[in-house]
């Protein structure tokens, strides 16, 4: 713990102590995150600078024995560990490590939990002097008196070398009621200077995420998660609402190689919905010039193994290189692969005005416990 203190490049003294055994939720996840860090190329003070920052964003549940089940129903991920990590590939590059962790989880009420984010928000802000002007604006609108809903605040990471971050914040635009949801956002994106914006969205069942980039960041985007419930390929196709974003048949391909759902009859994603994503930049056109498909991929597989390979073959596919994934799978688990499903939790395809696209894989930190593998198909039986 000294250590990773003295190596710390900010000379963080933090309340927070970062706990010194792996049995405890922050050591473990710390220990997952230094371990990603090396894969990921970056040097051994940034990953000690990140996992203490990890650890203290975490708050008091950081130093729960991992003996005790989550504290709190956190909606972050399936076990409800409030931290999972992500590996964004651009082809020709290493994969960019992200962490999304809920800050203040398990320290009450939704409410307080609230409190606990933005305090977690603005005590980064202090620390690498980034402004969090965009997040004040917005915080009658989702931080009420009484908050309603699966989260109150999440915040990600994109650890970059030198060890300062960039910065997203995760707001629930359900805070106000669901039946607000829409008006929530049509007003926070009003507010940060998109005033068509919510109008160009697609038609959805839900507004999931109302997410920020904080921090120095080249063009910093305001962007709306929607989920969509029965989506077929076609239907996927047709979600972006970038100017020249995607074509149909590149997001319909990408469905395919990742849900593992061939054409034909039964073929939506009817287990959990899929996801979009539009990100704001700039007013001009009023359109989005940012948009990412997700895909839950741990509900379209037998086990992990398979989640693997549909992950490898699409990094592939992009021009990206997948042994720093398999590497990273090694980082945050000893376990094998076909024993559990969960462990890669999304697969994504994010196109961005000005960038090549990217394949991001989502990886569960499966703190507090492993889902079990699906039972085989019927026809898969059969054959046994
Ligand atoms: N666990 C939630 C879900 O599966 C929210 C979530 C966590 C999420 N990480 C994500 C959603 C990454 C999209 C992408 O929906």
């Amino acid at each position: 713990m000294i250590d990773v203190e003295r190596r710390s490049p900010f000379g963080v003294r933090s309340t927070t102590p970062a706990p010194a055994t792996a049995d405890t939720l922050g050591g473990h996840t710390a220990g997952q995150l230094l371990r990603l860090c090396e894969v990921a190329g970056l040097s051994g003070a940034d990953a000690a600078g990140y996992a203490q920052v990890l650890t203290t964003a975490l708050g008091p549940v950081s130093c729960r024995p991992l003996a005790l089940a989550s504290p709190s129903p956190s909606f972050l991920s399936d076990d409800h560990t409030p931290v999972e990590f992500s590996l964004s590939f651009e082809p020709g590059t290493a994969p960019t490590l992200r962490v999304l962790l809920e800050p203040g989880s398990g320290v009450g009420t939704l409410a307080q939990s609230g409190r606990a984010g933005l305090r977690a928000v603005r005590e980064l802000a202090r620390r690498w002097g980034f402004a969090t002007d965009r997040l004040d604006e917005l915080e009658d609108l989702f931080f009420p008196l009484s908050p309603q809903g699966p989260l109150a605040l999440w915040c990600a990471l994109e650890l970059r070398p030198g060890g300062v971050p960039r910065v997203k914040v995760y707001l629930n635009p359900a805070a106000s009621g669901a039946e607000r949801a829409a008006e929530t956002v049509r007003e926070a994106l009003r507010r940060l200077g998109h005033p068509q914006a919510f109008d160009a969205l697609p038609e959805s069942d839900r507004i999931l995420f109302f997410a920020l980039d904080l921090g120095d960041w080249d063009v910093p985007r305001a962007k709306v998660y929607t989920a969509h419930h029965n989506l077929s390929a076609t239907a996927a196709g047709g979600l972006s609402r970038m100017g020249n974003g995607p074509g149909a048949t590149e997001i319909e391909a990408f469905f395919h190689a990742a849900s593992g759902l061939e054409d034909g009859r039964d073929t939506v994603l009817d287990r959990r919905p899929g996801l979009a994503c539009h990100a704001f930049t700039e007013s001009a056109t009023g359109l989005p010039t940012g948009f990412t498909f997700h895909v839950p991929v741990r509900d379209y597989v037998r086990h992990d193994g398979e989640a693997l390979e549909r992950a490898s073959a699409l990094l592939r596919h992009y021009g990206a290189d997948p042994t720093p994934l398999l590497e990273s799978v090694a980082a945050v688990t000893s376990r094998r692969l076909e024993d559990g499903t969960g462990l890669i939790a999304y697969l994504a395809l994010a196109h961005q005005e000005g960038r090549p696209p990217r394949v991001m894989v989502y990886v569960s930190s499966e703190a507090y416990g492993v889902r079990p593998p699906a039972a085989l198909s019927p026809r898969a039986e059969a054959a046994h």
